[in-house]
């Protein structure tokens, strides 16, 4: 095991190199590696239906009592352990032991980065703030040349997310979301790109 830059710890196994999760902050958040004993406390806050209507589909609704400890245990967890995703639970450091939200990335070609957080927690700046870590993070720490996501075209805030990210619209098309069918836009960024919009940011 050897220590990669972001402090985050890569381990091969059988010959094969994977990023183990690592703790990351912002200036008020800490994002914490998903575990299933965060299941209790991220399924309320996820079972809302202004925190589902804009995800896939494949989300259940009625969302299940019991949703979120499976989703992390035959999903989410295997997927980690598999090195096919990230996924960090989301605290703000003045009450670190509630959760607020979750963010996740994940390898492939369709989706990268998914992110939701507890209805209360909105319109504070905060998810802006953890996508610019978790961004570096796919860059920079797992070196992923591309960043790709899908997004409901009506899910303002999300959208503004990629904007603000200097993300680019590269195509349009029809998608199943828990509301229904809706227009989905993807956006893209290249590694190059996040990186000159950083050096912009420094000169
Ligand atoms: C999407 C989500 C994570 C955004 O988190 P957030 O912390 O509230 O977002 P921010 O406060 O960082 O705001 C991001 C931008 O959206 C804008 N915004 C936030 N909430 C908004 C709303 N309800 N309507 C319109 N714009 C909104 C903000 O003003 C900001 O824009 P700006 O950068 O131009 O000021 C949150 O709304 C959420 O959890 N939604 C449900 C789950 C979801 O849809 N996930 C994404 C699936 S693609």
């Amino acid at each position: 095991m050897r220590l990669l830059p972001g402090g985050a710890q890569e381990s091969r196994c059988a010959g094969e190199g994977r990023v183990v999760t690592t703790q990351l902050e912002t200036p008020r958040l800490w994002l914490r590696p998903l575990e299933l004993a965060d299941a209790a406390q991220a399924q309320p806050l996820f079972a809302q239906w202004e925190v589902v209507r804009y995800l896939t589909n494949k989300v259940p609704w009625p969302f299940p009592p019991d949703g979120v400890h499976a989703y992390y245990r035959d999903v989410a967890l295997p997927q980690a352990e598999h090195g096919e995703a990230w996924h960090w639970t989301l605290r703000m450091k003045s009450d670190p032991g509630r959760l607020i939200g979750a963010i996740s990335l994940l390898k492939g070609r369709e989706i990268n980065r998914g992110f939701w957080l507890g209805a209360a927690w909105h319109g504070q700046g905060l998810m802006s703030e953890v996508c610019g870590v978790v961004t570096d993070y796919w860059f920079e720490t797992l070196g992923f040349p591309l960043l790709r996501v899908p997004k409901a075209a009506a899910n303002t805030a999300s959208r503004r997310i990629s904007e603000r990210q200097g993300m680019r619209l590269v195509e349009t098309k029809d998608g199943e979301y828990v509301s229904g069918r809706l227009l989905t836009e993807v956006w893209e960024i290249t590694a190059e790109e996040w990186r000159a919009r950083k050096a912009a940011r420094i000169g």
